[in-house]
Formats: structure tokens, C-alpha cells, sequence
């Protein structure tokens, strides 16, 4: 498929792929009619969000979600001129309409961390919103494509895996936990540094989606670079612990919104272009695996058609790294572990 030119007005470049040997371009196939779901579509993240969905070409119909607002937010971007249908659905009772024959459903539903909070914190309220508004999916579009945002995305993930298997719709390969904010800030971070086009730096980041569980695989930068040990270990601390730093600047009104949004819609680019065709799309997400020694994990996939197509692991990694994913299974296994019982103990 031949790569069109970037167009200004399509955010050509969210669309960029995660891995080194990729086009950026949006796909040109005819399919570009994805039915996309936002399930918390009215806060800090939702709302953006669904303004980055509504202006995209591969989007032709945007249904939101939320317990407030969205009969005003769905009004508001109705009016932009551009293809995709803008409905807005308020309250259980409309959460059926909102879902049936959707492609993708992106949920970024839940209360976010305040500062001295850590993702974990959120885990109460957070994971009875995510495992409700899973079993509708199960329920009302068992086969789209499931994107979680909403923290703890370490136990996240397994609520919505545990809750799909209840349902009997389970597929390991449509449940997607939404890492992508933690490549966007390293491929930033990393090109401040070595004074790089952020839009041409590339570093996989795998693990999970927490403090140290987070694990920028930096000896895999492209394009490569060389850093001092100390600045490899500033920078290594500064992605692990930017949600936090976001946090702390936003004293108290929540966390990362803007840019998660930029994150989620890259995420959402990505997997449409795949479902549509396009080969080569390769971003990384914390879903099923068995990769590392624990049940799920974020690495690099290839995604297609049917979600994800291939698992392409750790591969080639330095003595620290291998270093921070010991020290990460321990987290990982007790997140997983809380999310899954907590499925386990639901009425
Ligand atoms: N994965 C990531 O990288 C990442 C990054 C930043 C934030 N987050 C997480 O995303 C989530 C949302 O953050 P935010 O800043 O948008 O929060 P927010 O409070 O601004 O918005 C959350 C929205 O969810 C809605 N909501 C609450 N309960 C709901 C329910 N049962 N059904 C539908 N909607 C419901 C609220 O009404 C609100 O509109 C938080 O859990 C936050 O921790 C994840």
C-alpha cells in the first residue's frame, strides 16, 4: 500500500506506529469506518479524546458514554465538520445503545490519582467502574476491541479479562490495557535529551503500568542512543515517575489528560489501521502473556485484523533491564492477583 502524504488536518501523525520499521502514514484503505465507543466520555481524558476521534477519517461513528455531561459534550462535537456521527448516552440504562455494533470501545471511566496517591489507591472505586462496564461489552459488543485506561491498568486488565471469560466472549487477543502514554513521554524525553524530533524516536517500553513496573527498554531506542549511566538512570526515573510529576503540576485537579488523550487516540489510530489492513502496526499494551513470569504483560505487538496478531516479546535487552523486570514481577503478580479475585469475589 502506498503511503499518502501527511495531511494537516487528519493528525497524520498520531498515527505513528511504535515500531522502528514502519510507515507512518494513514492507511488508504476503503475501510475507514471504524464505530468507536469512549466510556467515560465526559472527563479529563474522555472529552479530549473524543474531539481527537471525531476529527480522524477512520472514524465514522463516535458513541459516548458517561454518568454525566454527555448529552453536552456530544452536542458540542457534533458540530464539527467532519464525517463521523456523534451521539451521546447517559446513565446504565443507555449503556446497551451506546455499545451495540461498535469496532473499538476506549474506557478511560474512573476517578484519577490526587498528588501522594499511587495508581493502586484508585483500585476500589476504579475496579467495580471497569468490571461493569466490561460485562456490557461482553454483553452488547462481545466481539470490539477493548481499550482500558482506567487505573489500576495493572489490575484492570485482569477485571476485564476475568469478566469476558464470565460472559463467555473472551478473547485474549481484543483486550488491550492502554500503555501507550509511557512511549509517548520516553520517545519525548529521550529526544530532549539527545536534542532529537521526538517524532522520529522510538523506545519500546514493556512491563506494566506503574512506578517500576514501568520499564522503557532504552538499549532499543532508534534510533539508538548513548547515555552516561547516571543520565540513563534520571531518565529511566523520570518516565517511570511521569504521571506523578503531572500529578503534582496539576496540584490536586487530577492527572495526565491531555496527553493521555493524545496517547489513547495513537493507540485507537493504530488499531483501526490494523483492523483495516494495514500491516507492519506495531504498538506496545499490557494484555495476556507469556512473555515474562507473570500472567500479563506489555511488550511490542503486531497487531491485525483480529486484534493482536503476534506477540513480538522482550528480544535483545541490557543487564539493568533485565534487572527492573525481576524487580517488576513481584508488583505485577500481586496486581494481577487483586484484580482477578476481585472478579472472583463479585456477586
Ligand atoms: N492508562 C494511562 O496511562 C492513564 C493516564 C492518565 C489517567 N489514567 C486514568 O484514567 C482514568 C480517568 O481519568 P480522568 O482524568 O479522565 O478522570 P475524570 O474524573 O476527569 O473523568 C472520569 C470520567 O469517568 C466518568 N465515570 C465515573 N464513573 C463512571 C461509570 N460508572 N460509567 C461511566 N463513566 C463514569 C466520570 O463521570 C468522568 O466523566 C483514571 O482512572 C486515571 O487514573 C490512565
Amino acid at each position: 500500500m502506498a503511503p499518502c502524504p501527511l495531511q494537516p488536518t487528519t493528525l497524520s501523525a498520531l498515527a505513528r506506529p511504535a515500531g522502528a520499521a514502519l510507515h507512518r502514514s494513514f492507511s488508504t484503505s476503503a475501510q475507514n469506518n471504524a464505530k468507536v465507543a469512549v466510556l467515560g466520555a465526559s472527563g479529563g481524558i474522555g472529552q479530549p479524546l473524543a474531539l481527537l476521534l471525531k476529527n480522524s477519517p477512520l472514524v465514522s461513528r463516535l458513541t459516548l458514554y458517561d454518568i454525566a455531561h454527555t448529552p453536552g459534550v456530544a452536542a458540542d462535537l457534533s458540530h464539527i465538520e467532519t464525517r463521523a456521527t456523534v451521539k451521546g448516552y447517559l446513565g446504565p440504562e443507555q449503556l446497551p445503545d451506546c455499545l451495540k455494533g461498535c469496532d473499538v470501545v476506549v474506557i478511560p471511566a474512573g476517578v484519577p490519582r490526587k498528588p501522594g496517591m499511587t495508581r493502586n489507591d484508585l483500585f476500589n472505586t476504579n475496579a467495580s467502574i471497569v468490571a461493569t462496564l466490561t460485562a456490557a461489552c461482553a454483553q452488547h459488543c462481545p466481539e470490539a476491541m477493548i481499550c482500558v485506561i482506567s487505573n489500576p491498568v495493572n489490575s484492570t486488565i485482569p477485571i476485564a479479562t476475568e469478566v469476558f471469560k464470565k460472559h463467555g466472549a473472551y478473547d485474549p487477543n481484543k483486550i488491550f490495557g492502554v500503555t501507550t502514554l509511557d512511549i509517548v513521554r520516553a520517545n519525548t524525553f529521550i529526544a530532549e535529551l539527545k536534542g532529537l524530533d521526538p517524532a522520529r524516536v522510538n523506545v519500546p517500553v514493556i512491563g506494566g503500568h506503574a512506578g517500576k513496573t514501568i520499564i522503557p527498554l532504552i538499549s532499543q531506542c532508534t534510533p539508538k542512543v548513548d547515555l552516561p549511566q547516571d543520565q540513563l538512570t534520571a531518565v529511566t526515573g523520570r518516565i517511570q515517575e511521569a504521571g506523578t510529576e503531572v500529578v503534582k503540576a496539576k496540584a490536586g485537579a487530577g492527572s495526565a489528560t491531555l496527553s493521555m488523550a493524545y496517547a489513547g487516540a495513537r493507540f485507537v489510530f493504530s488499531l483501526v489501521d490494523a483492523m483495516n489492513g494495514k500491516e507492519g502496526v506495531v504498538e506496545c499494551s499490557f494484555v495476556k502473556s507469556q512473555e515474562a513470569d507473570c500472567a500479563y504483560f506489555s511488550t511490542p505487538l503486531l497487531l491485525g485484523k483480529k486484534g493482536i496478531e503476534k506477540n513480538l516479546g522482550i528480544g535483545k535487552i541490557s543487564p539493568s533491564e533485565e534487572k527492573m523486570i525481576a524487580e517488576a514481577i513481584p508488583e505485577l503478580k500481586a496486581s494481577i492477583k487483586k484484580g482477578e479475585e476481585f472478579v472472583k469475589n463479585m456477586k
